[in-house]
């Protein structure tokens, strides 16, 4: 098996990782559009073009599947995307809905959904957690954490001031969607912040689930070939991937 994993930048690194420990793949070739981050402030049909555009990269390769770990592609892009590929193209969105609702018992739970501004716009994860009877919904734009993690400002003051810029008035839910590639970096922060009783859902682990239940893997892979690309700097990319995954 052979897949593409395509973000707008450095973020997705998040769901490679989760593909490395579940050994799923036997070659990962990522695109990270690094020349053109962020796209979380971009308007649909933009963002449905460098969708476009990287299912025509991806086709200098023969790739059994294109998964889209940017939450604000897959929040729009998706079904442009399966139409230009040919291979599936999966984005994390409907697996992170699949996730929340196995983590919750009850669809009284109060789910508290994080992104960027074109994630939470779209809707997306809202549509699919009313669709399965989760009404209690609160959504946020917190496009500030993507700088602070590409920073690696995953601590301390600057970080703490943004918590409280976006939280202050914020209950502790009884789940937050981490519905942008970066935020899974800033898990331990979120997690001491909302306490221990909040369920936090990672795109990474979700796509990981949802892809086991949707396909036959029939080996695992310890040391899947890894190829980093991106749209600019990519020296930089793999000395983060290099970081990140430990690879
Ligand atoms: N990859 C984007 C996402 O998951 C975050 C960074 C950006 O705005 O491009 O929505």
């Amino acid at each position: 098996m052979k897949v593409g994993v395509f973000d707008s930048g450095i973020g997705g690194l998040t769901v490679v990782k989760s593909l490395l420990e579940h050994q799923l793949f036997e070659e990962i070739i990522y695109f990270g559009d690094t020349a053109r981050v962020p796209y979380g402030s971009k308007d649909k049909s933009t963002i449905i073009r460098y969708g476009i555009e990287a299912v025509e990269f991806f086709k200098n390769f023969e790739l059994d599947m294109i998964i889209v770990a940017c939450n604000s592609v897959s929040a729009y892009a998706l079904d442009e995307m399966n139409e230009s590929a040919s291979c599936p193209v999966i984005g994390v969105i409907e697996p992170g809905v699949l996730a929340t609702a196995n983590a919750l018992k009850d669809k009284d739970s109060k789910v508290l959904i994080l992104g960027t501004h074109a994630t939470i716009n779209s809707k997306a994860y809202e549509i699919g957690l009313n669709a399965l009877g989760f009404n209690s919904l609160e959504s946020k734009a917190t496009p500030l954490f993507v700088p602070l993690v590409e920073e690696e400002i995953l601590s301390g003051e600057i970080l703490n001031a943004t918590l409280k810029h976006y939280f202050a008035n914020t209950e502790a839910p009884n789940a937050v969607i981490l519905g942008c590639t970066h935020f899974p970096l800033l898990a331990p922060v979120l997690s001491t912040h909302f306490g221990m009783n909040t369920k936090l859902i990672h795109s990474g682990d979700a796509i990981v689930e949802y892809l086991e239940n949707k396909f036959d893997f029939y080996k695992q892979y310890a040391n899947p070939a890894l190829k980093f690309f991106a749209s600019e700097n990519p020296e930089s990319l793999r000395r983060t991937a290099k970081k990140w995954l430990d690879v």
